[in-house]
This record gives structure tokens, sequence and C-alpha cells, in this order.
């Protein structure tokens, strides 16, 4: 389970001081300590192209310094890791395990059984059952075993429920040479080899409700036995690839059905993970500014499940920048937090600045078993109104309010934008004479962001 960090008083005097920053502007703040301060996992993908060194190197630096969990797109699948019979190839994972401990990150492993990406060897055994068996239960001897107590979590089973109603993907090949049985075999096999792993089932359109008709009651129904006859479970994966709303009229998923689902886990002990979120658009329609706005608030939104939900722990991202993305062969576009130029969408924006508003609830203990932290008093609650003035020593950043004008020393010309504290973009305009009218913004307490090329720091501010 997760801990419940709150921010420390260090971390607040930083924040709303300005302590310490020694030239124009502070770092960013990042995803990435903004949910270590949160106690959560924020992750994307390493793309493939990652592994053939075809990125631009801006995109490992964004990827280390923004994200905490980590996961190959296909390098650690069957075909990637056992591409001929007995025959295993480790290079590619080991190099995403090296960057990870480089870097300190968490490495999920992705995936053990899946009836994708399996190769043709495996297919020829259709029919044998005995012999499937054996494939099986080597594949994950072998490969768990090569990253036992370095990767912290597997997907051991990967898209077992069809997709058209309630019931078993009857073509997989695991399911039609083993059974069903294929399922609980698989998590004894893993637990047996790494017992410290986290083990999760995973798979998509888990967001549509959990009645016992939607793919998420059907897997709830299963779990539900699982932990019953004592199969070692822990979480379930939602892929969550979902569709902006708008665009796809026949969308049926929402966040809301996602917590329900995390709600009914949390009774059976099992915890939610978003482990491959992305919100495309239609490929082909004009995708305009409040379109992204719309799609950031949604990113926002399931990110608040696993802020909010106990039992929720991760938010991984399936990928980086538009650029790199699956979404092309589903018919989607610009389902990412960054754009074709490694540029912060809204989506980013909105993520960031929820994660620097959150406040957990007032009496959550909860344990963290995964993290090594210690916990840490709430100091922030009664600061929430004070940080209108900021003062830092020379070279630094003096921000203040007064009505409607935000005054600004320290910077030549920066662009401003303002949020309000569920990440929600409500001004944007640019500061050039030390002053700014915060035109059409209410009375509240907002965030601002200051950028002068590419530094920035962010300030909580009231308007009165
Ligand atoms: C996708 C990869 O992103 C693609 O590069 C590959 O061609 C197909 O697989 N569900 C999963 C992921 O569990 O493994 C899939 O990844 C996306 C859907």
């Amino acid at each position: 389970m997760k801990k419940r960090l709150t921010i420390s008083g260090l971390a607040l005097g930083v924040t709303l001081l300005g302590v310490g920053f020694s030239n124009t502007f502070a770092a960013d703040e990042t995803l990435r300590s903004l949910a270590e301060k949160n106690g959560i996992y924020v992750g994307a993908i390493l793309n493939s192209q990652w592994f053939s060194g075809g990125l631009p190197g801006n995109y490992e630096q964004i990827h280390k310094s923004q994200f905490n969990v980590v996961v190959a797109e296909n390098e650690m699948k069957f075909d990637a890791t056992e591409p001929s019979e007995g025959r295993f190839s480790y290079g590619n994972g080991d190099k995403m395990v090296k960057y990870a401990q480089q870097n300190g990150m968490r490495v999920r492993g992705h995936a053990l059984a899946w009836h994708s990406q399996v190769p043709g060897w495996v297919n020829n055994y259709r029919n044998d059952k005995q012999k499937l068996l054996k494939v099986l239960k080597n594949h994950i001897q072998n490969v768990v075993g090569h990253w036992k107590g370095k990767v912290a979590e597997w997907d051991v089973v990967n898209e077992a429920i069809s997709n058209n109603e309630p019931m078993w993907r009857s073509q997989s090949v695991w399911y039609q040479g083993i059974g069903p049985d294929f399922i609980d075999s698989a998590f004894v096999w893993t637990h047996a080899v790494d017992p410290d792993a986290e083990l999760c089932y995973n798979d998509y359109n888990l967001e549509q409700g959990i009645s016992p008709k939607a793919k998420a009651g059907f897997l709830l129904e299963q779990v539900k036995r699982w932990v019953k006859n004592g199969i070692p479970i822990h979480c379930v994966g939602s892929q969550t690839h979902v569709e902006d709303t708008t665009t796809d009229k026949h969308f049926i998923g929402s966040p809301d059905s996602l917590r329900a689902l995390a709600k009914e886990l949390a009774k059976l002990n099992i915890k939610l993970k978003i482990t491959e979120l992305d919100i495309g658009f239609k490929s082909g329609i004009n995708v305009s500014k409040s379109d992204l706005e719309r799609q950031g608030k949604t990113f926002r939104e399931y990110l608040d499940i696993v802020l909010e939900e106990p039992n929720a722990d991760t938010y991984l991202i399936w990928g980086v920048s538009d650029k790199w993305s699956w979404l092309g062969g589903l018919n989607r576009q610009k389902g990412l937090i960054y754009d074709d130029n490694l540029k912060p969408k809204p989506a980013f924006d909105s993520i960031l600045v929820r994660l620097q508003t959150f406040e957990p609830p007032k009496d959550t203990t909860v344990t963290d078993t995964t993290k090594q932290d210690t916990s840490v008093t709430d100091t922030t609650k009664q600061d929430s109104t004070i940080a209108i003035h900021q003062t830092a020593g020379p070279g630094s950043v003096t921000t203040h309010v007064a009505g409607h004008t935000l005054f600004i020393a320290g910077v030549k010309s920066a662009k401003v934008e303002v949020f309000d504290m569920q990440g929600r973009p409500v001004f944007s305009g640019k500061c050039e004479t030390g002053a700014l009218e915060l035109k059409g913004v209410s009375e509240g307490v907002y965030m601002v962001r200051i950028r002068e090329q590419s530094a920035s720091l962010v300030r909580k501010i009231a308007i009165k």
C-alpha cells in the first residue's frame, strides 16, 4: 500500500519563501518529484525507438526527470524474450533495468502470458496441452528468474478476457491449449520464482463499468475466486487506452467507473494500477486548444483515482511524445502529454498542477511497504493563503499580488500562466513590464507558472 506523504516543512519553505534560488529561477518541480511527495508512481514507457537509439537526447532527459516507474513498450514480451524455443534474449530488457537502476526508477515487467506477440513456435503447440504448460512454465521460470529482485512487478496475465462479452478470450493460444487454468498456474509459477514481486492481471476497457455484463464486472468475479483460492495476485492493471469523449459517441468509459473498480478491489485487498494510459482523439480530426484542455482534464480525473484511492499507487502513460505512439494503429492521435516536439501539452500542466495542489485527507495514514520513507507532518494547511509574497536572495524572482495585478520582479520577459487548484488553465499572458493584469480571473487561490525561456517556477497566489 502506498504512503500518503504530505508536503514536508522543508519543501514548503522552499516553495513558498523561495529560499535557495541561486539563479533567476529554481529548477522546475517535476511530475516525478511531486509524485514522490504524494507517495505514488508516475511513469511512461520507454518506447521501442529508445532501445534502438533512435530518439533525440532530450527524450531520455525528460523521461528520467519526470517519471519514477518504467516499462518496456515491447522488449519484455514473449516474442522478444524467447524468440526461439529455449533461447532467451535479455539484452534490451537488461538495458532498461540498468537505466532504471541508475535513475532510481521502479521497473514493471510486461507481459508473461498474453495471446499477442507470442512467437510462431508457441502457436504450433496450440493443440498440445502438456507441451504448452511446459512452455509457459519454462518461460516464466527463466524470464522472472533472470530479473528476480530487479523487476518489482509483473503483468503475469494480459488481456485474457474477451472484449465483446464477459467471457474468456477463446482465441488465445493459452486458453485454447490449456484452458482458463493457465491464469492460476501463471500466477503460482511467477510467485514461486520471485515471491517479492507484485503480480498483476492487466487488461483494457476496465473503465467501462463493473456490472456483471462489463469486462471489469467479469474480472471482479474472477479476482474474488482467485483470492478465495489463494492464488498469488496482488494487483489489477487497467490499461486505460481511452478516446476523448467528444469525438467518439460510443465511448462509454469514465474515471468514475474505474474508481468504482478500485473501490471493489480494495475490499479484496487488491491494488489498482493505471498501466497504459493514453487519451487519443480520432485520427484526421482537427484538434483545437480547447480539445487539448479537455484532454488535460480527463488526464487529471484519472490521476485523482491514484491520488485519492488508498489501494491505487501507479499512473503510467503509454508513451511520452505524440510523435512516438502506438495510437495511429488504433485510428487515434495526440493521446499523450508531450507534443511532437517534446513540448509539454496542457495535459502535462494539468497533471503537474494537480500533483502540486493535492492535499491528502487529514486522517489518512496508510503504510507503504514499497517505499522507504518515514511519515512527515503536514504543515501546509495553515499556509494556504499566505503565498502572496515571496522574497528570496539576490538574483531571485519575487512575486506579489495586489487586487488583480501580478507583480513580478527579477525577470525581463516572462510567460505567465494561471491554473485553478484542479489544474485547469484560467489565464495566460506575457509580462514585460514587471506587472500583469490577470484579467477575467475571479477571486480565489490559484497556481501561477512564470516561464522565462526554458526556466520556470510555480507559485500559489490568492486573488482577493
Ligand atoms: C503495443 C505497442 O505499443 C506497439 O508498439 C506494438 O506494436 C503492439 O503493442 N496493450 C498492451 C501493450 O498490453 O503491450 C500494447 O503495446 C498496447 C495495448
